[in-house]
């Protein structure tokens, strides 16, 4: 039976540490400039409906480099824009690629897609999850920190995708985290609910010096996510005191790092000074959208 990549619940620990591992023979692979050409003549369809630098890039790369070939796909020059079922496009593009990654709105969206379509099916992003984020976030971790296990992360700031995704780490990894975000702008309670009944050990509170306390790993994302441009200055009045800055940094472990899935708005949810600061991973974090992918692609196209 295929598989897909819709959130980070639908793997086991056991599955997603082989992952880290794959990521890591494939990053050794082409920093050596060895062959690894997992995927040759195998083609990814990429459905964006939101804009996107990093996970366009290192989906296209990665299929490049994997020998294969990725196809972007903007909704609104497809026939998906003008209102085509999904479930009659997922079928299509099956019939001529051999796996999907969508970046949209709803996650229900994704799951339909996955239910119809014959090929793997990838989440890009929603309003909902990241998962292909969290995966690179916590391979920078294991680089940074040899491993996740015995660590205390930390959230601050908005309740969203990135937040939620989180929480499903922590629920399948185990590890502690610690989330502060403001009032009325909490992750998503039935997310929280099944973290819950999973054993996840995470703390709530509205006190970014209570997440980061003892905090071995920090991380934070934008105030307004895409798809909520209109609230962007209501929201910048909510989460004021919620920056990742150096009084936030000073409550964390003193060789704690700082993760930011990028894009950043410096001085909202980051201060320059943290993001450009010696404590920050937000780079080796990016580029390892590109390897923890490929180990993604690979196993699931393979
Ligand atoms: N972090 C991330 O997903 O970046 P893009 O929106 O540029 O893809
Ligand atoms: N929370 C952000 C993440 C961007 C990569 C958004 O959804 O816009």
């Amino acid at each position: 039976m295929k598989k897909d990549f819709l959130a980070l619940t639908d793997w086991s620990k056991a599955e997603l540490d082989q992952l880290f591992e794959l990521t890591r023979k494939l990053k050794d692979q082409q920093k050596k400039g060895e062959p690894h050409e997992l995927l040759k003549g195998k083609t990814l369809a990429m459905i964006f409906e939101k804009s996107s630098t990093r996970t366009r890039i290192s989906f296209e790369v990665g299929m490049v480099q994997l020998g294969g070939h990725a196809l972007f796909l903007h909704s609104d020059t497809t026939q998906m824009g003008r209102g085509e079922p999904i479930k009659d496009s997922g079928r299509v593009m099956g019939r001529y690629c051999d796996g999907i990654m969508i970046r949209t709105y709803s996650q229900d969206v994704v799951a339909e897609l996955a239910q119809w379509s014959q090929v793997p099916v990838i989440n890009g992003l929603t309003d909902l999850y990241h998962p292909c984020q969290l995966m690179a976030d916590l391979f920078t971790v294991i680089e940074h920190k040899g491993g996740y296990e015995g660590l205390t992360f930390a959230w601050i700031g908005d309740g969203n995708n990135m937040a939620n995704s989180w929480i499903n780490a922590a629920a399948v990894f185990g590890f502690e985290l610690q989330i502060a975000t403001p009032k009325g702008y909490e992750p998503n309670p039935t997310v929280v609910t099944r973290a819950e009944q999973m054993g996840a050990r995470i703390r709530y509170s509205n006190d970014p010096l209570t997440a980061a306390d003892g905090a071995d790993v920090l991380s934070t994302d934008v105030w307004a996510s895409m798809g909520q441009e209109e609230e962007a200055e209501k929201r910048r009045e909510a989460f004021v005191g919620y920056q990742l800055d150096n009084r936030v940094l000073a409550a964390a472990h003193p060789d704690a790092i700082v993760l930011h899935c990028l894009p950043a708005h410096r001085g909202e949810e980051i201060s320059d000074a943290v993001i450009e600061g010696k404590q920050s991973v937000v780079f080796d974090e990016a580029e390892n959208r590109l390897h923890v992918q490929k180990a993604i692609l690979a196993t699931l196209m393979g």
